[in-house]
C-alpha cells in the first residue's frame, strides 16, 4: 500500500443499502486498520447534499463492535473526515467528471490510485452509471474494480443483456458480483466443515443423506419496499441467488485448490448438473393480513391484485453420481413466524436398527440431522440418538452442539459486507459470482418463472406471522420429507 491510494465510491449513497450495510462495513474495516492508510470514501447520488450533510447522514449509521468507546468515537471522526459527497445523475457524464476531479484531488500525492465503485442503484440506471463511471472516473494509474448487486436481470435473456452491457465497459476481471450470503460466516465455513473433517466428507452423498433443506425465513413483510419486490418476487430475490449459491457450495465436488477459479468452476459444474426446476416442484404463497398485521397487497407500493410470490418452496435434484435421487428442498418466505436461515441435512435411517423398539414408530423423530444455523445465533449441531442416563434403556435425541456465541470469545461476527468489501480491496474473487455461474443459475429458474407469469399462477395465501402455506408440506411429503423444525 506504500505507494497507492484507495478511493471507494458508493453510487446510490443515500439509499437504504448504503446506509444500513455499506458505510458501516467500510467503517468497520477502517477501524480495524484493514484499509490502506491513504483511503477516502465518496458518496454519489442524485440528491443534492454538502459533504457536511453527507457526513451527518452516515455518522448515525456507524457503530463499533470493539470495546473501547473512546477509540471508536475518535475513529468515527477521522473516518468522516475522509468522506465526501458528489451529487449527479447516473445517465449524464457531468457528475462523474466532477467526481473524478474531486477524487484526483484527494489522491494527488500517490503514484498509484486504485478505485472501487459500489453500484447500489436501481437496475434501470445500472448500465448508464457503469458506462459513465468507466469512461469518466476510472483510475488512470491503478486498478478499477466495480461491485454490482443483484438484480442481475429478471431471467436468462435480460441477465445476458446486462452482462453484455457491462462487458462493453468493463472486463470480467473488474466485475465483482456480490451475493452477500456468501460473505456470511457459516456459509464460508461450509466448505471447511465438509472438506477438513473426515467425519463428514465420507457421509456427503446419496448413500447417507436422505434430503437437504435450505430454509430462509423472515418475520417481516415488504413494508414499503414492495415497489422493488413486486417486480421480482421471492424466487428471484432470495432463492435463485442466496439459496442456490448455498446449495452449490454444499453439493459441489472438492475443488482442485482454494483458488477462486477452481472453486467457482466446481460450483458451475454442480449447477449445470441440476435439473431445471419444474412447475410441479414448486409451491408459491403470498401473505395475507392477520389481526393488525398487513397483507402484502396492503403495501401501498404494491400494484392492486399482484400475484407476486412472497413465499416459495422448491424441490431440486442433482443429476450426478453423488446426489442422484436426493431431494434438495429450498424454502424462502417473508412475513413468517420467525427470522432465521438454516441448512438441514437429514441422514438415512439406520438399517437393521437394534434399538427400533425403544424408539417408537416415528422414524423421522430419530433421524440424525445436521443443522447449520446461518443466522441468528450461529450454530452447528448434530442430532444423535442417545441413551437417557439412568437405569433402564430409553433412547432420546440429544445434540452435539457448537453454539458460536459461547464457543468463540468473539463479540458479534463481522457483517457479510465487511468480508466481501475486504475481498474486493484484496482482489480475492472466491466469494463472488462468475458470469457462467450466473448464467447456469438463471437457466435453472427461467422456465419456471416464465410459466408462473404466463399462467398467472395464484399464490396460496398464508397469514402474516404463520409458518407459510400448507402446500409446502405436501411438496415435501411428495418426496418423503418433513421440514425440520426450528428448535
Ligand atoms: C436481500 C433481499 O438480498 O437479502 C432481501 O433482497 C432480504 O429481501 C435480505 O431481506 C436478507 O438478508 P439478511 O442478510 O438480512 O438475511
Amino acid at each position: 500500500w506504500a505507494h497507492s491510494s484507495l478511493s471507494v465510491v458508493v453510487l446510490g449513497a443515500s439509499g437504504d443499502l448504503a446506509k444500513k450495510k455499506i458505510f458501516p462495513a467500510l467503517f468497520a474495516l477502517y477501524y480495524e486498520g484493514l484499509l490502506p492508510p491513504n483511503v477516502q470514501f465518496f458518496g454519489y447520488a442524485r440528491t443534492k447534499m454538502t459533504d457536511v450533510a453527507f457526513r451527518e447522514m452516515i455518522a448515525g449509521t456507524l457503530t463499533c463492535r470493539v470495546n473501547s468507546r473512546e477509540r471508536c468515537l475518535e475513529a468515527q471522526e477521522t473516518f468522516l473526515q475522509r468522506c465526501f459527497y458528489q451529487a449527479g445523475s447516473y445517465d449524464q457524464q457531468q457528475g462523474f467528471i466532477s467526481l473524478n476531479t474531486r477524487m484526483s484531488g484527494q489522491e494527488a500525492s500517490m503514484p498509484r490510485a486504485n478505485r472501487i465503485f459500489f453500484l447500489s442503484i436501481p437496475p434501470n440506471v445500472f448500465l448508464d452509471a457503469t458506462g459513465n463511471a468507466a469512461d469518466c472516473a476510472s483510475s488512470r494509474t491503478g486498478w478499477t474494480r466495480v461491485i454490482v448487486e443483484k438484480p442481475f436481470g429478471r431471467d436468462s435473456d435480460s441477465s445476458k443483456e446486462l452482462a453484455e452491457g457491462l462487458g462493453r465497459h468493463l472486463s470480467e476481471e473488474q466485475i465483482y458480483r456480490i451475493d452477500h450470503y456468501l460473505g456470511k460466516e457459516l456459509i464460508e465455513n461450509l466448505t471447511v466443515l465438509r472438506f477438513s473433517n473426515s467425519v463428514f466428507e465420507p457421509l456427503w452423498s446419496r448413500q447417507h443423506i436422505r434430503n437437504v433443506q435450505v430454509i430462509f425465513s423472515e418475520n417481516f413483510g415488504t413494508e414499503g419496499r414492495g415497489g422493488y419486490f413486486d417486480r421480482y418476487g421471492i424466487i428471484r430475490d432470495v432463492i435463485q441467488n442466496h439459496l442456490l449459491q448455498i446449495l452449490a457450495l454444499f453439493a459441489m465436488e472438492q475443488p482442485v485448490s482454494l483458488d477462486a477459479e477452481d472453486i467457482r468452476s466446481e460450483k458451475v459444474k454442480v449447477l449445470r448438473s441440476m435439473k431445471v426446476v419444474s412447475a410441479e416442484d414448486v409451491v408459491v404463497g403470498q401473505y395475507r393480513a392477520k389481526g393488525n398485521l398487513p397483507a402484502y397487497l396492503d403495501d401501498s407500493t404494491v400494484p392492486v391484485g399482484s400475484l407476486t410470490e412472497t413465499f416459495a418452496a422448491v424441490a431440486m435434484f442433482i443429476d450426478n453420481a453423488r446426489w442422484d435421487g436426493v431431494p434438495f428442498l429450498l424454502k424462502a418466505g417473508k412475513a413468517l413466524h420467525k427470522r432465521y436461515a438454516e441448512i438441514r441435512v437429514q441422514f438415512r435411517h439406520v438399517p437393521g436398527n437394534l434399538y427400533r423398539s425403544k424408539q417408537g414408530s416415528n422414524l423421522d423423530a430419530h433421524t440424525n440431522e445436521l443443522v447449520i444455523r446461518i443466522q441468528p445465533k450461529e450454530a452447528i449441531y448434530l442430532k444423535i440418538n442417545n441413551k437417557v442416563p439412568g437405569l433402564g434403556l430409553r433412547l432420546d435425541t440429544s445434540r452435539l452442539d457448537l453454539q458460536y456465541q459461547s464457543a468463540f470469545a468473539s463479540n458479534d461476527l463481522p457483517d457479510a459486507y465487511e468480508r466481501l468489501l475486504l475481498d474486493v480491496v484484496n482482489g480475492d474473487k472466491r466469494l463472488f459470482i462468475r458470469a457462467d455461474e450466473l448464467e447456469a443459475a438463471w437457466n435453472l429458474y427461467t422456465p419456471l418463472l416464465h410459466a408462473l407469469e404466463k399462467n398467472k399462477v395464484a399464490p396460496e395465501l398464508y397469514p402474516y406471522g404463520s409458518r407459510g402455506p400448507v402446500g409446502a408440506h405436501y411438496l415435501a411429503a411428495k418426496y418423503g420429507v418433513r421440514w425440520g423444525d426450528l428448535n
